[in-house]
């Protein structure tokens, strides 16, 4: 059986290019791969046979109660749209977005290789200044996109991108919905409910968030400071699976010092975290691209001890502080000749 939001076969026109391993189609897009599942939908790698490109097609999930259908997925076309006219080379492109046949769709770049949650899981190790380099470029499209009128709300490793290149780039721009903290007047079990059911632990919303409130940029910079954190320590910064004791973490505790997991990381990047990861918005860094800036600071200030350190190790230039050797090697080969001359002349 297929779900009732995508064509089943019999639907399809009659088109041999129809045929695809998955029989599948979104609009004139052909689906031919699955790619992963996440809160609000499913994504399939796909091909557009009009420019003949692969595609990557986001397809909603409707909301189980059909009363809400109307208006999420008015939301989600609302947002792809608004995404739709972010143009930065860090943020994934959105080509297309469109409800057809019943069924709701975004159709964007598809992005080669995994996202940074899947390079993590692998067990990969992040070298610091790699980290604070996809950070930085992360920092600059949110930037660009808060300046713009729109905030991501869920960035996570899951939705950042590292292409081949090495050229990061973020996902699901205001189309995830990090899935706000449902008010319950009457609900005193303490359970915690979220708008959307099916979501993993949500290990990188900010403590505003977690606690209910209306957000504005600086989650996303909350967020991707949890991001940093992992990158460099290797963990979570609050690794809780239970979420209500992942949310009382968030809003109250703070993270294990970075130095536990990393002893050598610079104090100057960890200061970055620090800030970025202030319980208190205001605390944090006022926008992105303050935090874009202190990154560009912390890599040209690697990049200058590196090759001062380069530098040293090749031998000393005349107009360095390193011209000391070469007086003292004058000096010494002027101190033998005067004194070979000293008993030649005896
Ligand atoms: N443009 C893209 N190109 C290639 N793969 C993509 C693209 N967008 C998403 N994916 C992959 O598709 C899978 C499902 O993504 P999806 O966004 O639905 O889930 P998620 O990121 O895990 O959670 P969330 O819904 O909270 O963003 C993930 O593995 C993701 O990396
Ligand atoms: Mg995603």
């Amino acid at each position: 059986m297929h779900p009732p939001y995508m064509q089943s076969e019999s639907n399809f026109e009659k088109d041999p290019n129809s045929l695809t391993p998955l029989n599948k189609r979104a609009g004139r897009f052909l689906l031919t791969e699955k790619l992963g599942s996440g809160t609000d939908g499913t994504v399939y790698k796909g091909h557009d046979p009009v420019i003949d490109r692969d595609v990557a097609i986001k397809i909603l999930t409707p909301p189980a109660n059909p009363a809400e259908r109307k208006s999420r997925e008015q939301q989600f076309i609302n947002e792809a749209r608004a995404a739709g006219r972010l143009s930065h080379p860090n943020i994934v492109t959105i080509f297309d977005t469109s409800v057809e046949n019943g069924t709701t769709f975004i159709a964007m770049e598809f992005l080669p290789g995994r996202d940074l949650r899947g390079e993590l899981n692998s067990g990969r190790k992040f070298d610091i200044i790699e980290a604070a380099n996809i950070v930085q470029k992360i920092a600059e499209a949110l930037h660009f996109a808060h300046q713009n009128g729109v905030i991501h709300r869920d960035i996570k490793p899951g939705n950042i991108f590292v292409l081949p290149n090495g050229q990061p780039k973020v996902v699901d721009f205001g189309i995830a919905r990090a899935p706000n903290r449902v008010h319950t007047p009457g609900n005193t079990s303490g359970a915690t409910l979220f708008h959307n059911n099916v979501m993993g632990t949500p290990n990188y919303m900010s403590p505003e968030q977690a606690m209910g409130r209306n957000v504005d940029e600086k989650t996303d910079i909350y967020s991707l400071g949890a991001v940093l954190y992992e990158l460099i320590a290797g963990v979570k910064p609050f690794p809780s699976q239970d979420m209500d004791k992942l949310l009382q973490q968030i809003i109250h505790k703070s993270p294990k010092p970075i130095a536990n997991y990393a002893p050598n990381v610079p104090e100057q990047l960890v200061r970055v975290i620090v800030k970025a990861m202030q319980k208190d918005p205001k605390q944090r860094y006022q926008t992105a691209g303050e935090m874009s800036a202190a990154l560009i600071q912390f890599l040209e200030r690697d990049r200058k001890l590196k090759r001062k350190r380069k530098n040293g190790d090749a031998g000393a230039t005349p107009e360095t502080g390193n011209a000391l050797p070469w007086v003292s090697i004058v000096a010494i080969v002027i101190a033998i000749a005067c004194i070979g001359l000293y008993y030649f002349l005896r």
